[in-house]
Formats: structure tokens, sequence, C-alpha cells
């Protein structure tokens, strides 16, 4: 049956309290869990677009599970509004971690959930003792977080990248030093349902 402009007018009001009651609401981070997974894919959808899985990037996620223990989102009154997974990944002969995706709802943005994402993964990633976090996105965003392409000058990807977004952090003095080379996707690989390994 067609929407009746009287029930169009309530689906906008019910839509309209629901940001509010959302923008209104206070935000908490958690570790991902695995009822999660679709309402992350949906706010990475929105975020990046269908092209997000041609991203360089990808090419180090996927077939593979996120680094453990450091996959995290945020939630306000019950909705996933934001997401963050960190990746093991080697550098040269050096293990690290690779950022990304980052995102949150477009509702809630420059309301601070990004940067509790960003400061809670890596605090735990210290704490895990991982040494240094590599990462693809806009350098003005990353530098409040003290990531700087000079950090990545001697690494490659297995793909094309803008080497002013490719930008390095280290958890520990000196922990991307020295380390050079092409960067590697070394995450536990996806299991299928069958209990087969699927190809990376
Ligand atoms: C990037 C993103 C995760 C930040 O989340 P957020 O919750 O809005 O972040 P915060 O509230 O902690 O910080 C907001 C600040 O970051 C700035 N900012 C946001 N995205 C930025 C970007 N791409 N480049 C530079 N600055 C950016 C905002 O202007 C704001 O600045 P202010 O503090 O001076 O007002 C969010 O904007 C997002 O999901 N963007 C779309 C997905 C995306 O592009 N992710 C990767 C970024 S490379």
């Amino acid at each position: 049956m067609d929407a009746t402009p009287s029930s169009a007018l309530s689906t906008a009001k019910a839509d309209w309290f629901r940001a509010f009651r959302l923008i209104a609401s206070p935000f908490r981070i958690r570790d991902e869990r695995g009822g999660d997974t679709a309402a992350r894919e949906v706010l990475l959808d929105t975020a990046f677009g269908p092209s997000r899985l041609g991203k360089t990037c990808e090419r180090l996620r996927e077939g593979r599970r996120a680094a453990s223990g450091l996959s995290f989102v945020a939630v306000a009154d019950g909705v996933l509004v934001g997401t963050v997974r960190l990746w093991d990944v080697e550098i040269g002969d050096r293990a690290g971690l690779m950022l990304g995706p980052i995102a949150v709802d477009g509702r809630l943005r420059s309301a601070g959930i990004g940067r509790a994402l960003m400061d809670h993964a890596l605090r735990r990633a210290r704490k895990l003792g991982h040494k240094g976090v590599i990462l693809v996105g806009d350098a003005p965003y990353y530098a409040r977080f003290g990531f700087d392409p000079a950090l990545t000058e001697g690494f490659d990807l297995p793909g094309p990248v803008e080497r002013a977004r490719f930008l390095g952090l280290e958890l520990t003095a000196g922990g991307l030093k020295g380390a050079r080379g092409r960067i590697v996707g070394t995450g536990a690989l996806v299991e299928d349902a069958r209990g087969s390994r699927r190809a990376a």
C-alpha cells in the first residue's frame, strides 16, 4: 500500500525523534562483538561507499582476522555509531599494526567519538606491547594523534598509495626505526563455515 501524507509525516517524526535521542545520548567505547558485524558494515558503507573494498589497505585485511583484542565500537543509545580496528602486519622483518577503517556515524561527527576511538585503540595496542602503527588516511586528522608520513618513508604497500597519506606512529621509542620494505598482512586467516581456510 502507498504511504499516505500522514504516514510519511509520522515516519519522518519517528526518524527525527530517534536522531534526537541518539545525539542527546552519551556514547561509550567497548570491544567489538560478533553481533556488531551487520551494523558495522552499514556504517562503513555509508561512510566510505562501495569502493571501500578496492582500497590498497584492503589487500592487507582481506581474508584475515583483525588483531587480537584490537577491534572497538562506539555505542550511543544502543546504536553502533563508531568503529575502528587494527590489523597485524609485517613491515620488512618487523611486526606492526595497521589501523583502519575508522568511521563515525555522520549524525554524531565532531563530538569526540573519533578521538575516543583512536585514544582507546592506541592505548590498548601499547598495553599489548605493539611497537608501531601504520595507516593510510588524511594526515591533518591523524597528526593530532602523532601520525607522521616521515615514519613510512622506507615502506611499500601492495598497491598504489599517496605518500602524504601514508602515515606511521611509534608506540614505543624507536618502534619503527630501521624497518624497511613491503608491508604484508599477517593476521590469522578467516575460517569459512566448513572449517577450511579461505584464501587471503
Ligand atoms: C574521521 C572521523 C572518524 C572523525 O570522527 P569524529 O567523531 O568526527 O572525530 P572527532 O570528534 O574526534 O574530531 C573532530 C575533528 O576532526 C576534524 N576532522 C574530521 N575528519 C577530518 C579529516 N578527514 N581531515 C581533517 N580533519 C578532520 C573535524 O573537523 C573536527 O575538527 P575540530 O576538532 O577542530 O572541530 C569521521 O569524520 C568519519 O567517520 N569520517 C568519514 C570516514 C573517514 O573519512 N574516515 C577516515 C578518515 S581518513
